[in-house]
């Protein structure tokens, strides 16, 4: 029996009529919320999520059994939930073009336990994708909870981030002065801060990605944990400004408690337009006394900080994460709205297999004067060959296909060939992003 005949699949707009949350809202974030092992959520929470989630124009699919009557779900309640839950809403990927590239996002992927592993997600992804390419995005985008269930449907890994722990005792120290100053603020300030500080970040680096609604109220400490979601008070905040005292980065920050050992600051977000920036940020995170540890769960792979501490070895890096996970479902589209070095100029032939099709074929890529072109090229031999997966992994020049090859994921079927690939997909800004969905 196939999925479609055991399950009813709807698709809806999330929806919270001054400000409530509608019952099919509701009732989906709770399924949500169920899947993502989070308490039941009640109250102004339900209506809030809601509320974001409408700001954010996102398209919810609940799945329902169809004997949900019946269900052997337990209670009435919770028969009537969905037992599976999918979002998607199209926000921008900075790709290292003129202008960030419109993109399909995916989130809020849940199956409850007794209903796994009968399809429920390939059928509710590949319906989604068939959507979003139907709706002439080129590229699809997610975050993921687990690095094990997106590879099959065409997605890779475009994006890493360090986990970080720096320490700030009496041997922080930057070698150098970063211009510009920072200044304490109340949190909420940042409510009208951020979002103009973060739009800059957005600009400059490929592999950001525009931020959801619900971002800035968690950032300016507005949006604590619980039914009624109040002021987070533990939350504190700084601006960096430049020189011109134009705000060019913020920092939004927890003290962790005097239990903490050693003693802790947590970044809840760092977003930093410059170098002068992000420096100045860290400086301040390193001056605040009684502290020994801040931690960063976000910061670039590529971090100067490292360089620019008088002692390397203060900054550790604790994990290195997965972030953006990219999938190409228009391989013209995607190529030619990309960002190139000027100075770079060539060609190379890729073969992509595809399992879902959307970016199968061999296609020639011509780079020159910062554009790029695709063409369709059925009779040339491949340079290189590699799945959409492997694809979505080198799209932004984040990585290099060597290792790719090396990691057995790429064929090079030109010597040569992947050197020349890297050359013509190098970014022109470092590949960094800061948005989770
Ligand atoms: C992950 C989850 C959504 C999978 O849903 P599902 O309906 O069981 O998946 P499907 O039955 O459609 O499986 C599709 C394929 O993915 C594989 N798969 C599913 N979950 C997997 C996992 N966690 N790890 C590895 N493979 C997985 C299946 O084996 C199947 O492979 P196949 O197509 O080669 O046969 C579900 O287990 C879940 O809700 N987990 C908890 C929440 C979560 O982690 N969500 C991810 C958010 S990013």
């Amino acid at each position: 029996m196939s999925t479609t005949d055991d399950y009813e699949f709807r698709t809806f707009a999330a929806a919270a009529p001054d400000g409530v949350a509608d019952d099919a809202t509701r009732e989906w974030f709770e399924a949500e919320s169920m899947g993502f092992l989070e308490p039941r959520p009640l109250g102004k929470r339900v209506d809030l999520a809601a509320a974001n989630m409408a700001a954010d124009g996102r398209m919810l699919t609940g799945v329902f059994r169809r004997d949900a009557a019946t269900g052997a779900s337990g209670t009435a309640s919770l028969a009537a939930l969905p037992v599976a839950t999918f979002a998607s809403f199209e926000r921008t990927v900075n790709v290292g073009g003129d202008e960030p590239l419109r993109a399909h996002l995916i989130s809020s992927v849940t199956v409850r336990p007794t209903d796994r592993r009968r399809g429920i997600l390939r059928e509710m992804m590949t319906a989604d994708l068939h959507r979003a390419h139907a709706d002439g995005y080129a590229l699809a985008a997610l975050t993921a909870t687990e690095a094990t269930i997106y590879r099959r449907f065409g997605f890779g890994v475009a994006t890493a981030v360090h986990a970080v722990t720096v320490a700030t005792d009496q041997r922080f120290r930057l070698l150098s002065e970063p211009a510009g100053s920072c200044e304490l603020i109340a949190a909420a300030e940042l409510l009208s801060i951020a979002p103009d500080v973060f739009a800059e970040f957005h600009a400059r680096n490929p592999g950001s990605v525009d931020r959801q609604t619900r971002y800035w109220r968690l950032v300016a400490g507005l949006d604590s944990e619980g039914d009624d979601p109040e002021e987070d008070r533990a939350v504190r905040a700084a601006v960096h400004r430049d020189e011109t005292g134009r705000v060019d980065g913020y920092v939004s920050y927890r003290f962790k408690g005097w239990e903490s050992t050693p003693r802790t600051v947590e970044v809840v977000d760092l977003v930093a337009q410059n170098d002068d920036a992000y420096l100045g940020l860290w400086q301040l995170l390193g001056s605040i006394d009684l502290v020994e540890k801040v931690t960063h769960a976000f910061a670039p792979v590529d971090d100067p900080l490292r360089w620019a501490l008088a002692d390397w070895r203060l900054l550790k890096t604790t994990s290195l994460d997965d972030w953006l996970w990219l999938r190409v479902l228009d391989l013209p589209a995607a190529f030619q709205a990309r960002g190139y070095l000027p100075e770079v100029a060539g060609e190379i032939v890729l073969g992509v297999t595809d399992a879902l099709g959307y970016a199968s074929g061999v296609h020639r890529l011509q780079v020159a004067d910062g554009r790029g072109v695709v063409t369709a090229d059925a009779d040339a031999d491949p340079d290189v060959e590699l799945d959409a997966s492997a694809l979505a992994s080198i799209y932004l020049g984040g990585f290099d296909p060597s290792m790719l090859r090396a990691a057995g994921l790429l064929r090079e079927r030109t010597p040569g060939a992947l050197a020349r690939l890297r050359t013509l997909l190098t970014p022109t800004a470092p590949v960094y992003g800061i948005t989770h969905f």
